[in-house]
């Protein structure tokens, strides 16, 4: 594998959350990183600025996507690397939502993630060990209640996209990973459940999770990553 010092990844929705500890992680372990939130100034970033971008983007903006990979690899001449991070939910059932909620999701959990991929892509495939990481869910692998079901219907499509990135990219040795997890300790776990925040997975450890499977090289691919913090049924 290239050092990890010279590679350069993209996390979109870096300033909370699963971003937050994914950034956290690189950044300690020396990667370059472009961290692409929707308001910049309050972001707090976790290294000094020679080795962090940090880029205003809003996954309902089109066009904000293709405007941060460019800055990107002008700033870093590479990109090695996007983790489609960023993402909503709305807790209804696909009965009770309306058409712009369905969108709304569409627009922030997979067009969004697919707008910054196609942005990056010229590196990615130029890289020669480009990786994409999607923060899916297990609510991209099973339909787990009827509340659930709204939110799923985007990360089933979260899901069917890095797939189809995968193959798209394999002969230039871009490798795509569905990561998987159920509820994980951050904002929007806790606004969805009583459940308490240590019995949930923890976000350090997604991290180290996405940072195993980027140190992977090309013939050692992940498709998909299920994590659960409970036993559960899956169909
Ligand atoms: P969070 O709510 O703490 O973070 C979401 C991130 O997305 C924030 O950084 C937020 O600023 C960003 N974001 C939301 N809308 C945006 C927009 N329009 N433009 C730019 N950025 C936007 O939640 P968490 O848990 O860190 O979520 C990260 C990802 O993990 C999401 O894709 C979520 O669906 C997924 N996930 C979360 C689980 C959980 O239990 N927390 C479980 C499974 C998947």
């Amino acid at each position: 594998m290239a050092d990890p010092r010279s590679r350069v990844a993209m996390i979109s929705g870096a300033n909370r959350g699963i971003g937050a500890a994914i950034a956290e992680l690189l950044s300690r372990q020396g990667w370059r990183l472009s961290l692409g939130v929707r308001d910049p100034s309050r972001l707090v970033p976790p290294a000094d600025e020679g080795q962090i971008l940090v880029c205003g983007f809003d996954a309902r903006r089109p066009g904000s996507e293709q405007a941060w990979a460019q800055a990107t690899a002008e700033r870093f001449g590479r990109i090695d690397v996007v983790i489609a991070n960023a993402g909503i939910t709305i807790p209804k059932t696909v009965i009770e939502a309306n058409d712009e909620e369905l969108d709304d999701l569409f627009q922030v959990n997979v067009r969004s993630p697919l707008r910054l991929v196609r942005g990056a892509w010229p590196w990615l495939t130029r890289s020669g060990q480009g990786r994409v990481i999607t923060i899916v869910s297990l609510s991209g692998l099973r339909v787990k209640s009827a509340k659930a079901g709204l939110y799923s219907t985007s990360k089933f499509a979260a899901l069917a996209m890095t797939h189809a990135i995968r193959h798209a990219g394999w002969e230039d040795g871009v490798r795509a990973t569905a990561v998987c997890p159920g509820f994980v300790a951050t904002d929007m776990a806790a606004g969805l459940t009583d459940r308490l925040a240590q019995d949930m997975t923890q976000p350090a450890d997604l991290a180290h999770l996405v940072s195993v499977i980027l140190d992977l090289p090309n013939n050692a691919s992940v498709a998909e990553l299920p994590i659960n913090s409970t036993l559960e049924e899956m169909l």
